[in-house]
């Protein structure tokens, strides 16, 4: 009886702090537990034996938010489910010299603008190191998209497609080039967080939006709403049209 009301105070004053203090989040609904579900999902729900798995791409690594987000996701499903953590690669694309110059509307937010949110690429492999994720997994690309996301780089993806990935690149240009390049290689059941859908107030011409809306009229596949994430973006799960599998040829 002691017992549970102690750990019924401790369960209010963790909600408590967590509420005022600490996230303006209920730490079930944080971007770590998204990316723990996926992982969990990917290897062990029913589509275990036929959808991606395993492959983190991160497009606008920044100051390594969302990226240890990732990497704490990764060891506790690791630890949890006595996963070999190798199993798991990274790749990350930025500039490492933080957000190209606004040249069109879409892209055009007060709060944007050129070398924005530049991080080093050794400050981001330090950030790495610390969480114990083997750097040998992770691959860097760095450069801006306009010279990297190309059909060599695209190559080099081949075997290891994307499993889950996050664009949060902020412009719309830098969306749709991302966009263009993952296309060829998306399988379905990839899941995406998008960080910035909500910064210019759901405006549909406007940033990640009016990229998702185009990609969904031209591509081969859809982008389907799954879920809010954080109260800042959006989780979306991709569908070929063509649905590969099928046994029915
Ligand atoms: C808001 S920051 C990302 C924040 C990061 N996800 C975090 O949580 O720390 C946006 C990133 O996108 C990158 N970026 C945007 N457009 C780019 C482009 N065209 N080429 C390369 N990097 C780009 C910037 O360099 C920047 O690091």
């Amino acid at each position: 009886m002691i017992q549970s009301a102690a750990a019924r105070f401790k369960r209010k004053f963790a909600g408590y702090l967590n509420t005022h203090f600490f996230n303006r989040y209920d730490a079930n609904e944080s971007l770590e537990n998204w990316f723990y579900h996926w992982l969990y999902f990917q290897n062990t729900g029913h589509a275990k034996d036929y959808g991606p798995k395993n492959c983190y791409y991160e497009f606008g690594t920044g100051w390594g938010g969302t990226l240890t987000s990732f990497l704490k996701a990764s060891a506790r499903f690791s630890k949890d489910y006595n996963f070999d953590i190798r199993n798991i690669k990274i790749v990350l694309f930025d500039s490492f010299e933080g957000l190209p110059e606004v040249k069109i509307a879409e892209d055009d937010h007060p709060a944007w603008g050129k070398g924005k949110f530049a991080h080093s690429k050794d400050y981001i492999a330090d950030i790495i190191h610390r969480h114990k994720f083997p750097i040998e997994q992770v691959t860097f690309i760095e450069g801006f998209y306009e010279n990297t996301l190309n059909d060599a780089a695209l190559a080099g993806l081949l075997k290891c497609p994307p499993s889950i990935i996050t664009v949060d690149v902020d412009y719309y240009s830098s969306t749709k080039l991302v966009m263009d390049f993952i296309r060829p290689i998306l399988k379905s059941g990839t899941v995406f967080y998008f960080d910035d859908i909500n910064s210019f107030f759901l405006h549909p011409e406007m940033g990640q939006i009016k990229a998702i809306t185009e990609f969904n009229q031209d591509s081969g596949g859809s982008l389907n709403w799954l879920t809010n994430a954080n109260f800042a973006g959006q989780c979306y799960i991709y569908t070929n049209r063509f649905w590969e599998y099928s046994s029915i040829k």
